[in-house]
């Protein structure tokens, strides 16, 4: 299930009657109360008290994962007012334990959060990914893939994170949820993937979930209890723990606007945890991702310290700094039930009125990644550190860039359901023409061979640079050139694409749309890739373009930087187009160079195709890395 809608938006889309917004509307009056919840022991099992009768999920999709299961679940599943705890044996909801307030540890102990930020010196240089090109993989499914148990110890990982394909997905953090998680299972890992349920998630997955168990727990301010469901499904070597509460996942898409984003982060933070100690499965590793999962670290370290899940170590990885989770500091606070000390400004404090989930989530973290080494390099910079590049040089001893890979499984142009034609590197130039004539077909342009064709995947957003698309599009656009956008976003990107395929009849294409195998037939049938981006984490699209044979015309930031060798004309070594300023003429400028080879040279063009796509644009190094990091972590 895939969505148009931004990552974190600021602005209040009017949603009535949700518990969120209710509660979070009149901070004022309501927000400073926060009673602190009586300690018990960590062991005992305690018997919940049900306050005003919790939101359970329509029974259908508890039901029915129970009725395949034994009577205690079913019995579980059937709603209760008064709610027994969880069996004995079961270790109490971790929810339940929360460490006294006074006694909140600062930060993670190696760097402890000072009370003024002291920023270290910027790391000289952004650390290159080295390239080792290596064999097209083929496909194996996870559970397949013979462990690599000789020199890979184990190690188990709890993943935390808003999305996972083929779940949900806005973009290319599910893709990582998804392929990430496999690889690591292949290298060794024992790995379980927390996510909510979200009643968006396609039937077809809601019926392979099974009933895991439930609890409750008690969240902020708020004086209630909350329902907290676990869902399961094990696929493919990798168990999906699915977060279940109909207040707080039964709409949105799946983010909606902070409001209700805030509340609804912060229950499933604290639940994903409070789940682990409840299946009493204590990962080594605790890996979130993003703004969303950001207060986990924050919570292992003060509420849930003194739990089993306390003695896990913790990773953040940044996918996207833009968004970071801020909010009025009460209203984080009321929320989250998070004590005093972390509202400092060497955790969540961001100013005078504001916190800031992201930020506490990298102060407690043990260590942090994000998606390329020049990324990593750049959010220390005011350029690119969406003012946190600070906080991020004072934490950057424990900063590492680990470049994103795709899943060769998902993107295989040789098994590829979604194309007209399945090609490889042995015969990609003889099948890729094929795959060309057929989307333009499908898009209604001018059947020809001869032109060129641009393909733009990509989330409609001012990240992705496409007010630079918008100044030269006329320059571009010269008779030989088609151009095919796939992508929703903002409303003014949308409609200025939809002009274009307007004023381009049979040349430009708009997909305002969100299609994934689509998606693919534009990776097959595009000539080049345009990722023009005015910042770039990492970027997939320039990697399943490369896998596919598609050359791609980059700005060299972050991962594109990383992943791109610009073609150099003298010594014919490369893989695709670059420019650096983000700039329209300079774009153009790559957009020529494309095409100059394209219709001068096809020869080296071709050289470059295959090149592509034998490029090693796989997981398999980059979850390597990460598997060093876990161990690094937790030598023992
Ligand atoms: P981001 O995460 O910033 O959106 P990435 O390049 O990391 O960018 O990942 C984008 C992912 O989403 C890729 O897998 C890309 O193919 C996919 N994608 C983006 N927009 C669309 C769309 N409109 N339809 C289908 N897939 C899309
Ligand atoms: C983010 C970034 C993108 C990155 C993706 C997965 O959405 O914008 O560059 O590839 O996350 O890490």
């Amino acid at each position: 299930m895939v969505f148009r809608m931004a990552r974190e938006k600021k602005d209040s889309v009017s949603k009535k009657n949700t518990a969120a917004q209710k509660a979070a509307a009149p901070e004022k009056e309501v927000l400073p109360v926060e009673e602190p919840v009586p300690a018990a022991k960590p062991a005992e099992p305690v018997v919940e008290q049900v306050k005003p009768a919790p939101k359970k999920r329509a029974a259908a999709g508890t039901k029915k994962a129970a009725a395949g299961k034994k009577t205690t679940a079913a019995k579980k599943a059937t709603p209760a007012k008064t709610k027994p705890a969880p069996a004995a044996e079961v270790p109490a909801p971790a929810a339940e334990v929360p460490a006294p307030t006074a006694e909140v540890p600062a930060p993670a102990a190696e760097v402890p959060a000072p009370a003024v930020e002291v920023p270290a010196p910027a790391a000289e240089k952004p650390a290159p990914v080295a390239e080792v090109p290596a064999p097209v993989a083929e496909p194996v499914p996870a559970a397949e893939a013979a462990p690599e148990t000789a020199d890979q110890p184990r190690r188990s990982v709890a993943f935390i994170g808003s999305e996972c394909h083929p779940f949900v997905k806005t973009g290319g953090l599910g893709d990582v949820m998804y392929a990430l998680p496999r690889e690591l299972a292949r290298l060794n890992c024992d790995v379980r993937v927390i996510l909510p349920r979200y009643a968006c998630i396609p039937q077809e997955y809601q019926n392979k979930m099974v009933y895991r168990g439930e609890f409750y727990m008690d969240l902020g301010g708020t004086g209630r209890n909350y329902y907290v469901g676990i869902m399961e499904y094990v696929w493919d070597g990798v168990v999906y723990d699915f977060i279940d509460n109909e207040e707080f996942f039964s709409w949105g898409n799946p983010y909606t606007n902070l409001v209700d984003d805030i509340p609804k982060y912060c229950f499933f933070s604290k639940a994903a945890l409070a789940a682990l100690n409840y299946m009493n499965w204590i990962p080594d590793i605790v890996h979130c991702h993003d703004w969303q999962a950001a207060l986990v670290p924050v919570y292992l370290r003060t509420l849930f310290r003194d739990t089993p899940v306390g003695r896990a170590r913790s990773v953040i990885t940044i996918h996207n700094l833009r968004f970071q989770g801020v909010y009025n500091i009460p209203t984080i606070r009321y929320w989250s039930g998070l004590p005093d000390d972390v509202f400092n400004m060497g955790a969540l404090k961001q100013d005078w009125v504001e916190a800031n989930m992201l930020k506490g989530g990298l102060a407690y973290a043990d260590r942090i990644t994000t998606v390329s080494g020049t990324y990593a390099w750049e959010i220390q910079t005011s350029e690119y550190g969406e003012r946190l590049e600070e906080h991020l040089r004072y934490h950057s001893g424990k900063l590492r860039g680990i470049v994103n890979g795709i899943d060769y499984g998902m993107w295989n142009p040789e098994t590829d359901p979604a194309l007209a034609v399945n090609y490889g590197l042995g015969n990609v130039l003889e099948h890729k023409m094929a795959n060309k004539l057929a989307l333009q077909r499908e898009l209604g342009l001018e059947e020809d061979e001869g032109k060129f064709v641009i393909g733009l995947i990509s989330r409609l957003t001012n990240q992705k640079g496409l007010d630079l698309v918008n100044a030269i599009i006329a320059q571009v656009m010269d008779g030989n050139t088609q151009v095919v956008v796939l992508g929703t976003g903002d409303r003014q990107y949308e409609d200025a694409f939809r002009s274009y395929e307007r004023a381009f009849k049979g040349s430009f294409s708009a997909c305002i749309q969100y299609d994934e195998a689509r998606a693919h037939r534009i990776y097959a049938g595009a000539d080049a890739l345009l990722v023009p981006s005015r910042f770039e984490p990492c970027g997939l699209t320039q990697l399943n373009a490369m896998h596919y044979g598609t050359l791609p015309i980059v700005r060299e930031t972050g991962g594109l930087k990383d992943t791109v060798e610009p073609y150099n004309e003298f010594t014919g070594t490369g893989n695709g187009f670059t420019f650096d300023r983000y700039e329209s003429g300079l774009l153009l400028d790559a957009i020529n160079r494309a095409k100059t080879l394209y219709f001068g040279n096809r020869y080296h063009w071709d050289e470059i195709v295959q090149r592509d796509m034998a490029k090693d644009v796989s997981w398999e190094r980059s979850a390597r890395q990460y598997k060093d990091l876990y161990l690094e972590l937790t030598q023992w």
